[in-house]
């Protein structure tokens, strides 16, 4: 049993003073959602404050990026040890960091390595943009991330991964995929990948999340499907109702409130 785990990526917005009132608006709501592991991913700037917010509920924190190094001369860039102070989790190779600024998947395989060393969960994105899908691309893009992301992991840091399913044309543009769609990418192309690289039983233990465009309205859709274990939410994770609607029809979809 896979515990569902839906995570806002705040991306660059929300000031600190925004930020507080975000996770003030929303925090109680969310701790009482049984069942499901929310993370909440603001910039930097935010997190030593939204920290201090999250720290009598059940809702965890995560990063949106991280270097490899544990410190050195570096200007601009935040490490897995200044962030284990803060945080649980962090976003690695987010396709807007792909895009914008050139992560490849032999620095996100670096960056994931550092992450354990410092037990930060990464939640790693992969996804193919629209001429890749409309070429038939999707499954040899999305096996040659898998297998330069994870190159050199062990089985068992595998299982502890969360892996996000993000095409790059269902991000922010209103157009998500099909919860089928979604579904089939994820178990016959990410869990087939993994099961090649390791085993069935690993294939079977990480934890995938679809993400893009997704809102209260479509979540039950994703959800509902076998091999979908959350989302990773962007736009509607920065407007408090939404984001607890989505937390809350996931516990349903997938019968965690029941079981509470
Ligand atoms: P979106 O972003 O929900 O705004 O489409 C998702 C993401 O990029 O993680």
């Amino acid at each position: 049993m896979r515990t569902p785990i839906i995570a806002g990526n705040w991306k660059m917005n929300k000031t600190i003073t925004e930020a507080v009132n975000l996770v003030r608006a929303m925090r109680s709501e969310l701790n009482e959602v049984p069942g499901v592991d929310k993370v909440l991913c603001p910039p930097f700037p935010a997190l030593a404050a939204v920290k201090e917010l999250l720290e009598p509920t059940t809702i965890k924190l995560g990063a949106q990026n991280m270097h490899w190094e544990e410190q050195g001369a570096y200007t601009g860039e935040i490490s897995p040890l200044m962030l284990k102070e803060l945080c649980q989790y962090v976003i690695l190779g987010h396709s807007e960091r792909r895009q914008y600024f050139g992560e490849t998947d032999e620095g996100v395989n670096k960056k994931i390595k550092a992450a354990l060393v410092h037990s930060l969960i990464p939640i790693i994105c992969v996804g193919e943009n629209l001429a890749q899908n409309e070429a038939g691309q999707t499954e040899t893009v999305i096996s040659g991330q898998l297998k330069g992301c994870l190159a050199d992991l062990s089985a068992e840091q595998v299982r502890g991964l969360i892996i996000a399913y993000e095409p790059i044309w269902a991000i922010g543009t209103g157009r998500p995929a099909t919860g089928a769609g979604a579904n089939a990418v994820i178990g016959q192309v990410i869990r087939g990948t993994i099961s090649d690289l390791y085993d069935e039983a690993t294939a079977q233990a990480v934890r995938i999340q679809y993400g893009g465009s997704v809102n209260p309205k479509n979540i039950a859709e994703f959800m509902s499907q076998s091999e979908i274990d959350g989302a990773l939410v962007g736009g509607a994770s920065l407007r408090a109702a939404d984001f607890v609607e989505i937390v809350r029809i996931s516990a349903q979809v997938k019968g965690t409130l029941a079981r509470a």
